[in-house]
């Protein structure tokens, strides 16, 4: 076992894990930090999708010991005070979500996206959620919120 230094949502973190313990199972397990959700634990559905230095990647596949020294930033850490941020609330708006599974997900990936393209296309949205699936909504109201967050942009 080791005792992990982690910076989780702006806030310093220790946890013991195994050497060889995925980010995913660290903050489920761990921290109980179970916004981030378990799919297919392969790398596939971007149900696990956290921020790493502000880069989206799949935390099934990314060993927690790898990320100190880094910012990680969960789908708990959109939210300031209680409240939704913008794109969160629509997501709502916009019915972006049925069973929700992969919300957290797409929300993290769109969030990585809108940051290094704060107004992007149809079709670049469609290429910064390629990591992610949804069983549930056909995908339309997720661009659709997307692109309303963009329309927002300055
Ligand atoms: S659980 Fe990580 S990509 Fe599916
Ligand atoms: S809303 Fe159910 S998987 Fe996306």
């Amino acid at each position: 076992m080791a005792r992990l230094k982690l910076r989780i949502n702006g806030d310093d973190t220790e946890v013991e894990a195994r050497e060889t313990a995925l980010l995913l199972d660290v903050l489920r397990e761990g921290l109980e930090m179970t916004g981030t959700k378990r799919g297919c634990e392969t790398s596939h559905c971007g149900a696990c999708t956290v921020l790493l230095d502000g880069i989206a990647v799949h935390s099934c596949v990314v060993l927690a010991a790898r990320c100190e020294g880094k910012e990680i930033t969960t789908v708990e850490g959109l939210s300031r005070d209680g409240e939704l941020n913008e794109l969160q609330r629509l997501f709502l708006k916009h019915g972006a979500l049925q069973c929700g599974y992969c919300t957290p997900g797409m929300l993290m990936a769109s969030t990585a996206l809108l940051r290094r393209n704060p107004r992007p296309t149809l079709e670049e949205i469609k290429v910064g959620l390629d990591g992610n699936l949804c069983r549930c909504t056909g995908y339309t109201g997720i661009f659709e919120a997307i692109q309303a967050c963009a329309a927002r942009a300055k």
